[in-house]
């Protein structure tokens, strides 16, 4: 491996893993990764099943996200949970406006933006999903659609608080869908996103940041993707469910 950036790997479980599955799946793959020590290895579990997997990777390799979080710090929301009560659990990260949120639960651009401001804030590492949908691709909009989420979800970030931000790049066609942008349309957006991010802040903050691609990454499809230059990690869903297939991905060559 000889990537400029630390990579990052990211299993993000969605609505699966029941708090019992989840201590299962987590104690096979702590031996099947513990050796990797050249990349971040993060899992997102749900909010009932951060609790089991925090004890369960207490000591290792392995660091925790959350999927969602509320922005503000406390009080009447109720369903929502807060940066707080995520840092207490051990969370380091937090998935913020993931394209699922974004088209199922109402997320904007506005709130985007105030759940990245309010986990800086409070400590979490924001992992902020962007992507175009198939439609948008087809009419031409990829750059705008692109442009408009980079620039609306780090609305008000400082330059300090950029050098923690993860930027993960997910056409919501290749989501769940077996369809892999390939390694050069994947890279294309990377770069047009590390360009964005360049104008916004400046050459050292976008050099620096790393940008996962997700939809539908696999053991097999891993290794052309993390050979892009741009292309800094990976948000993986169906096949970060279980502990083989994860382990495969994390081991990347
Ligand atoms: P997938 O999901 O790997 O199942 O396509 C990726 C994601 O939504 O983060």
């Amino acid at each position: 491996m000889n990537k400029k950036r630390v990579p990052i790997i990211a299993g993000n479980w969605k609505m699966n893993m029941t708090a019992t599955q989840a201590r299962e799946l987590t104690s096979k793959l702590i031996p099947l990764v513990a050796n990797v020590k050249d990349r971040d290895i993060v899992l997102s579990p749900p909010f009932t099943s951060i609790a089991a997997v925090a004890e369960t990777i207490k000591g290792t390799n392995i660091g925790l996200a959350a999927q969602n979080l509320h922005w503000e710090d406390k009080g009447a929301f109720t369903g929502e949970i807060s940066a707080d009560m995520l840092l207490d659990s051990g969370c380091k990260y937090v998935i913020i406006g993931h394209s699922e949120r974004r088209q199922y639960f109402g997320e904007t651009e506005e709130t985007v933006n105030r759940k990245v401001k309010q986990a800086l804030k409070k400590g979490l590492l924001p992992i902020l999903c962007v992507g175009e949908t198939l439609a948008e691709r087809e009419a031409g909009r990829l750059n705008e659609i692109i442009s408009r989420q980079v620039t609306g979800g780090l609305k008000d970030i400082s330059t300090d608080d950029m050098k923690k931000v993860v930027i993960a790049y997910e056409p919501v066609w290749a989501i769940g869908t077996g369809k892999t942008a390939t390694p050069e349309q994947a890279n294309e957006v990377h770069a047009l996103i590390r360009q964005k991010v360049k104008a916004l802040y400046s050459t050292d903050i976008a050099e620096g940041l790393r940008i996962q691609y997700g939809g539908s990454v696999t053991p097999e499809n891993v290794s052309t993707l993390m050979a892009m230059p741009d292309i800094d990690g990976a948000l993986v869903g169906g096949a970060s469910l279980k502990p083989e297939s994860f382990a495969a991905l994390v081991r990347f060559t």
